[in-house]
């Protein structure tokens, strides 16, 4: 467990220093303090003298720590959070760590320092290492969106698998062979699942997986971008794609009517997510839809179980795993002939 010892030593201050930004007293340069608290994230440090208090006091404060405060998504699961914490008096800080492992350090440093009595965390990696310092210092935590390894967490997510494997099904049927996925981030859990539900339909379809037809990248319209810039360079070409999320279908819907070609007539495009008028394309996609704001508010209720009834430690842990909903619209086509 690193002292503030280890603290200063990090950050090259004096440890009374580090106490000052602790406890926001004293005047500390404001380069000196991104200094400490990045050092102090870094070193996964909390005060003992609050550790000790931690418990003995609830702030009626939660946290949503999640991936990119701009998609739709997330702010449905946040509007979910935020009506289930108010209706039972708490305060729901929002974090947003664009999927990076040194800004959740960061931000969950700074929750554990102003006593937050839960988290709900959708984890920038599938490691458990997170999870299990905060549970180490008593504090409530769902985890949402994708699972965690090696150790036993309440988990709140959609069904990506099964909704992966209905939206290329719904291809496969219109007669599509060369189906390219374009998937999230690797080393997450729900990339992953939707990589396994596409090649779930493949295979019971029996045909075969051409591995360069899957890639996994982050969830934005520019790794959209990117990588269908690629596929279009491919002969022959994908006669359909399966987007992982909806960000990724925005930027390779952009590229696609940049170089002049249509959806269904050119290329048919099924996609994880919606994407709310605002963003709407023509055609209309079809889209699998998780239900977001359930999916905060069943998460919230979770957590905040677990912190109302702290003695019964409610030893069972959950893996909620909610339907999606499939919506077929026009933005795919058979290709029988
Ligand atoms: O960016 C939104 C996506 O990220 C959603 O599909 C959600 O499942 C999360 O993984």
């Amino acid at each position: 467990m690193a002292t503030i010892r280890d603290v200063a030593k990090r950050a090259g201050v004096a440890p009374i220093t580090v106490s000052r930004v602790m406890n926001n007293s004293g005047y500390v340069k404001p380069e000196t303090r991104r200094r400490v608290e990045e050092a102090a994230a870094e070193l996964h440090y909390v005060p003992n003298m609050l550790a000790h208090s931690f418990r003995s006091k609830r702030t009626n404060t939660l946290a949503l720590v999640l991936p990119d405060i701009t998609n739709p998504f997330w702010t449905t699961v946040a509007r979910g959070v935020e009506d289930v914490a108010g209706a039972q008096g708490f305060s729901v800080f929002f974090c947003n760590t664009d999927e990076n492992e040194t800004k959740q350090s960061r931000y969950l440093a700074a929750l554990l320092r102003r006593r937050v009595d839960g988290v709900l965390l959708a984890p920038v990696t599938n490691d458990g290492t997170t999870v299990q310092m905060l549970l180490r210092q008593n504090v409530g935590v769902v985890v949402i969106d994708r699972k965690v390894k090696n150790i036993e967490v309440d988990t709140v997510r959609g069904d990506s698998i099964g909704g992966a494997y209905q939206l290329v099904r719904h291809l496969i049927d219109l007669g599509h062979r060369q189906i390219a996925a374009l998937s999230g981030p690797a080393n997450l859990s729900v990339s992953q699942d939707r990589v396994a539900g596409y090649a779930q339909a493949l295979n019971e379809a029996g045909l075969t997986i051409d591995p360069s037809l899957v890639t996994f990248g982050d969830f934005t319209i520019e790794s959209g971008r990117d990588r269908m810039q690629a596929l279009l360079a491919r002969r022959p070409r994908p006669t359909a794609i399966f987007a992982g999320n909806n960000f990724i279908a925005a930027g390779a819907l952009t590229v696609m009517r940049e170089a002049g070609l249509r959806t269904p007539e050119d290329i048919s495009v099924v996609v994880f997510d919606d994407l709310p008028d605002p963003y709407v394309f023509e055609p209309k996609l079809t889209v699998a839809v998780q239900p977001a704001y359930e999916l905060g508010q069943v998460a919230a209720q979770r957590l905040l179980q677990k912190i109302n009834h702290p003695a019964t430690k409610m030893n069972d842990v959950c893996d909620v795993i909610l339907p999606v909903q499939i919506i077929i619209r026009q933005s795919t086509r058979s290709i029988m002939t």
